[in-house]
């Protein structure tokens, strides 16, 4: 059986950096990703004036203690990272630092002020221009209270804790649905307080400790070799993949549809992670319900795509929040499927797509600068061999040397 080990966590590896910016002491993340996002957040820290010092296993990091960036002002580029921008935001009014916050390439295009208003909901001072990027952080430090806000984002969630730490009171608000909790398990690991009561989450102002993080392979990146796995029928096991449930999603629904795939959870503090194994399987269609969907966001354009090679009409429904992406990846999704050849359909929030379907690529895949389609295209190429991808360089967001792995390991 062929053996494919990811490369570790970008959202884990963000979040790790970050979290170990303000904690007193020394937090060491070992094993992190390095990647175009997570090098954008490595470079916003030295801005801050943060130290780190890099090995080739691990990152050390010198906190700056609660507030302890100063009041700035400063200037941080988040390069194409959303998950970067914001929780920066967060971070930053928390800590009552006045600073802009820029980027480049697709995430100019991205929308930040459904952040930014959720950020002013908890009393903080940041300010989206026309809802786009740059964010300004002002100098007061938030109000915090309970929120009337539910939200399924998972950057949203983060960014609401990250600027409760620094609040005058808890800050609390709902969940609109299971999204990843990597920020709640590190806020945790490293003594925050934080209650979780059904879908109400309450952070409570306070400090963070040093430690070391262990970051887990990518599930996100582990993903595309499933598919490409299941696609063209060969069994593959996957070693020390990440195995939070609120990115299981794709797996979850892949079971659903019949595929034998096994999880084996090996360690489980503070993050989840251990071994796949894929084994060659029929699958057949399945309704996706809106509810899943945040613990499989990023995985939306690959169910596309095998739901078109499996017995019946799949429908993935909640989906309009992948018009946000790095591309519009629905437009990007039924994109990918017409150049394959193959047909499905966007409505309302779903697509539709038919099963039973061949690929026979018409044309180069578009990518529209987006890794995830750039990866999901490398993963149809394991039924057409040949198929020509744009710009694929793209896979480097999340993942550099993608192709090289991808080629290697089927
Ligand atoms: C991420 C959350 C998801 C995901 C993104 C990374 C994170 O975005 O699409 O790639 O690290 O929190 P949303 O939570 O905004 O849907």
């Amino acid at each position: 059986m062929r053996i494919y080990t990811p490369p570790p966590d970008k959202s884990i590896t963000i979040r790790a950096l970050l979290l170990g910016a303000i904690a007193a002491g020394r937090t060491v993340v070992r094993d992190p990703l390095r990647s175009r996002d997570t090098e954008a957040a490595l470079r916003c820290l030295g801005s801050l004036g943060v130290k780190t010092k890099i090995f080739k296993d691990r990152i050390e990091i010198t906190g700056a203690g609660p507030g302890g960036f100063g009041p700035g002002p400063f200037r941080l580029d988040a390069g194409e990272s959303g998950t970067l921008a914001r929780l920066l935001a967060g971070l930053l009014a928390g800590g009552g630092a006045a600073a802009v916050i820029t980027g480049r390439g697709t995430l100019r295009r991205r929308p930040m002020g459904p952040l930014a208003a959720a950020l002013r909901l908890a009393g903080a001072d940041v300010r989206a221009a026309r809802g786009r990027l740059p964010l300004k952080t002002g100098p007061s430090r938030p109000r915090g209270g309970a929120l009337k806000l539910s939200t399924a984002s998972a950057q949203i969630k983060s960014a609401l804790l990250l600027a409760g730490l620094g609040a005058r009171k808890p800050v609390s608000f709902r969940e609109a649905a299971p999204s990843r909790d990597h920020t709640e398990r590190l806020l945790k690991f490293m003594g925050a307080r934080l209650k979780k009561a059904g879908p109400r989450l309450t952070i409570y102002p306070g400090a963070l400790k040093g430690r070391t993080i262990k970051v887990p392979g990518d599930i996100s990146s582990a993903a595309f070799f499933i598919a490409a796995a299941l696609l063209s029928g060969r069994p593959l096991k996957i070693k020390s993949a990440g195995l939070n449930p609120g990115r299981l999603g794709f797996i979850k629904a892949l079971k659903k549809m019949g595929a034998r795939i096994e999880l084996k959870t090996r360690t489980s503090f503070p993050e989840p992670a251990g071994n796949i194994v894929v084994r060659p399987s029929f699958l057949r269609a399945v309704k996706i319900p809106a509810r899943d969907v945040p613990s499989m966001i990023d995985e939306v354009p690959l169910l596309a795509l095998l739901a078109a090679r499996a017995r019946g009409t799949t429908v993935i429904n909640g989906a309009e929040g992948l018009r946000k992406k790095e591309s519009d990846r629905i437009k990007s999704t039924l994109a990918l499927l017409s150049s394959l050849g193959a047909r499905a359909s966007y409505r309302r929030g779903a697509f539709t797509v038919p099963g039973g379907q061949e690929f026979a690529p018409r044309r180069p895949v578009e990518t529209f600068s987006d890794h995830r389609i750039a990866m999901a295209a490398a993963a149809a190429s394991a039924l057409c061999p040949g198929l020509k991808i744009k710009n694929p360089g793209c896979a480097a967001k999340s993942h550099p040397g993608f192709f090289r792995d991808f080629r290697r390991v089927l």
